[in-house]
């Protein structure tokens, strides 16, 4: 079970209530379990939602390589120029809602110092392998089982809320981001990571390639090649990019509509909107861009197809709720 900290933060997904220490909701009195420990905070879901669950259940993602470490998980995040300025974005006592962790490695990467650190997701499958890591590994991260369209966490109730990879798999994109946003309290930081519409165009041929040739030719996926000796995890890959049952595609300028709309003032776009700039150090994840000129914004963005295309065409933006 959770440490009374994490408990505090979750709610009946019903009626936002607060739950006690068993899992109960005074408000609407509706008791939930907790099996292996992990609470189980989901509305049963159906339709498109229930196709996306079971679609990870059947392939947890990203999953674990066989022998995995905490030691080998720091290095491969500390690879990634992201990861890093996410990492040093956050402050050592934040409390942080990473929604569709997945498997869990972001939140295992960023659970140190005095972080609270919860991962949400919908597929229990997954939930089980970001569990016994983090025992194994000796991370303090959280993990509950729950849909972000009706979540079982407080609103307002934290300092950061990261979803990548995510949003772009539920059916309405825009009504999850209203969600992810009330989720976060005034001043807080949104971090929200998706497929971009141009970026994801060189994948999509790839995936029109490896569909007309039955997946027998599948033309220049370095992911796929990189994993040829961890069975398990290329299936998870190809899975996700090339057989997923729900994928949607966004720009910038789409997704500041939906920050507008939820009293979220952008703070800037990674990789950089701006032409020169370097990876942002130091913090700088969460500071407002030098720039903010459209004309450059379209630039950057016809640039990330070739620039992110290698991997899946994945664009992230911050923005902090308005306090
Ligand atoms: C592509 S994986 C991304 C995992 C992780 N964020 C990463 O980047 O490695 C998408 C995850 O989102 C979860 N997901 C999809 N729809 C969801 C929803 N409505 N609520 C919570 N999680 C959801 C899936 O179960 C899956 O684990």
């Amino acid at each position: 079970m959770l440490p009374a900290e994490a408990l505090e933060l979750l709610a009946c997904p019903r009626c936002t209530g607060p739950l006690s220490a068993g899992l109960s909701c005074a408000p609407c009195r509706r008791r939930y379990e907790a099996p292996d420990g992990i609470p189980d905070l989901r509305i049963a879901s159906e339709g498109r939602t229930e196709a996306v669950r079971a679609f990870y259940t059947a392939a947890p993602f990203p999953g674990y390589p066989p022998h995995d470490s905490l030691w080998a998980l720091r290095a491969r995040a500390g690879r990634s120029d992201f990861a890093r300025a996410l990492d040093e974005a956050i402050p050592g006592d934040a409390r942080v809602l990473e929604l569709g962790c997945g498997t869990g490695q972001m939140s295992l990467f960023l659970a140190s110092a005095d972080r609270l650190v919860l991962g949400a997701d919908l597929t229990r499958a997954s939930l089980v392998l970001a569990v016994r890591h983090a025992r194994s590994f000796q991370v303090n991260a959280h993990f509950v089982e729950t849909d972000l369209r009706r979540p079982g966490v407080l609103p307002g109730a934290f300092d950061v809320v990261i979803a990548s990879g995510v949003l772009h798999h539920t059916e309405d994109p825009r009504a999850s981001f209203a969600a992810m946003a009330r989720l976060v309290r005034p001043g807080g930081v949104v971090v929200l990571g998706l497929y971009h519409a141009f970026a994801r165009l060189p994948h999509r041929l790839r995936r029109a390639i490896a569909r007309a040739t039955g997946y027998r030719f599948i033309p220049f996926d370095p992911v796929l090649r990189d994993r040829g000796a961890e069975p398990d995890r290329r299936a998870a890959w190809l899975r996700d990019q090339y057989q997923h049952v729900e994928e949607h595609r966004h720009t910038l300028s789409e997704v500041r509509g939906w920050f507008r709309e939820n009293g979220v003032d952008y703070l800037r776009a990674f990789p950089s909107t701006l032409l020169d700039e370097e990876p942002p150090r130091g913090g700088a994840l969460f500071t407002a861009a030098a720039d903010d000129w459209p004309l450059e914004n379209l630039l950057a963005q016809c640039r990330w197809a070739a620039a992110l295309g290698r991997e899946g065409g994945l664009f992230v933006t911050v923005g902090r709720r308005r306090a």
